[in-house]
């Protein structure tokens, strides 16, 4: 079995492969990512000598590598997670969210048709629905609820999620579509919430928190998100969308506080700043249908996943100080120039 995961440099798909490359020994695993500013080599370092893996650096919107990679590649089952996956770029500069968000799941798709494939399976968000009110806690959302996005990250997400099923739909193409919560742990890049909290409070700077910090996400450790992902591409059923999430709903403000108290730092570092434009309420994810039909549960709670994520950076501080100098594009250089 040979498994392409394109964005394998980053968070998700970077635990992905560490966590699949300790439980599939006998598969393949082929990363193809672009190593935009939030993909990262070090993330693949403890795997980077395996004779089962392999790396290619390829854009998933450029037709003509992706289809030279598969005609000799031949992956018998892709997962996309190559993504612009940050919501606040998205604000700034939203063409480039089409062009890889959208433009490149439809060559990962056209290639799929074209050389064959056991499962195409696409890595979306729960950003495609929307958000939910703050004041109505028994709302969430199922793989019913209407797609509704509001920033340009989610729309991207969603088009590619209606490209997918229209894949299915037109050319029978075996797919299947996962929508997760927010994830964090180990490997997460420093501009998103969680891992810019722990970098800047271990350096004693500011904490911005947008408007009153009231927002709520729905928090899933990063390696239940991998072990959902697995089961989906084993088990589940062509043409479906499963939801994941573990009910670990917070405040952004009790995040934040939380990571204070674990790094003994002080509260005084909140700082409010403006909120983000179109900033989305609420997200909660009802994960009765991937348990009820493939048995999954997640196995870390918010309170330990968020003790060992700290413990993570605490031991990694030069992952994250590389990440942040922009070193590891240098690291790319040194090891590949000449494969
Ligand atoms: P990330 O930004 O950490 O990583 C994205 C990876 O994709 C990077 O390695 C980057 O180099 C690569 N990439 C970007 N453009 C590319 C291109 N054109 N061609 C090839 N590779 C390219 O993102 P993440 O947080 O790991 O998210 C992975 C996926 O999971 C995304 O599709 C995202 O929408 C989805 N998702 C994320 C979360 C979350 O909380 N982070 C939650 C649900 C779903
Ligand atoms: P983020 O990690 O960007 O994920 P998403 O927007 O995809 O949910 O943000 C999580 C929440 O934290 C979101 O409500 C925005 C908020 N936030 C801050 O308050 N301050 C920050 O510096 C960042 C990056 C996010």
């Amino acid at each position: 079995m040979k498994i392409l995961v394109t964005g394998g440099a980053g968070f998700i798909g970077g635990n992905f492969i560490h966590y699949m490359m300790k439980y599939h020994e006998d598969y393949e695993f082929l990363c193809v990512d672009f190593l935009t500013y939030a993909g990262n080599m070090e993330t693949l370092e403890p795997v980077i000598n395996n004779s089962k893996f392999k790396f290619i650096k390829a854009d998933i919107a450029d037709r003509k590598s992706i289809y030279e990679i598969f005609r000799e590649e031949k992956p018998d089952i892709v997962v996309n997670f190559a993504a612009e996956s940050h919501v606040d770029r998205s604000i700034e500069e939203p063409e480039i969210f089409l062009k890889t968000n959208v433009m490149g799941t439809q060559v990962l798709l056209d290639a799929c048709k074209k050389f064959g494939i056991q499962r195409f399976h696409q890595v979306s968000t729960d950003e495609v629905y929307g958000d939910l009110p703050l004041d109505r806690s028994d709302l969430y959302f199922t793989e019913e609820t209407p797609l509704h996005t509001s920033s340009p990250y989610s729309a991207s997400k969603a088009s590619a999620d209606l490209l997918v099923q229209a894949y299915y739909r037109t050319f029978k193409l075996p797919v299947t579509i996962s929508r997760c919560s927010n994830n964090y742990g180990p490997y997460h890049f420093p501009e998103k919430l969680i891992p810019l909290m722990i970098a800047n409070a271990l350096k004693g700077k500011s904490l911005p928190v947008y408007g009153r910090g009231e927002n709520i996400r729905d928090w899933l450790y990063v390696e239940d998100h991998c072990r959902a992902i697995d089961v989906i591409i084993h088990e589940g059923t062509n043409g479906e969308v499963y939801n994941i999430g573990g009910h670990n709903e917070r405040t952004n403000l009790e995040v934040v506080k939380t990571i204070i108290r674990e790094l003994d730092a002080s509260e005084d570092l909140i700082t409010f700043v403006a909120d983000r434009a179109g900033h989305d309420l609420r997200y909660a994810i009802d994960p009765t249908k991937i348990h009820n039909e493939l048995g999954w549960l997640p196995t870390t709670t918010f309170d330990d996943g968020i003790k060992k994520t700290i413990q993570w950076y605490l031991e990694n501080k030069q992952w994250l100080e590389n990440i942040i100098s922009g070193e590891d594009q240098q690291y790319y250089e040194k090891m590949y120039s000449n494969k």
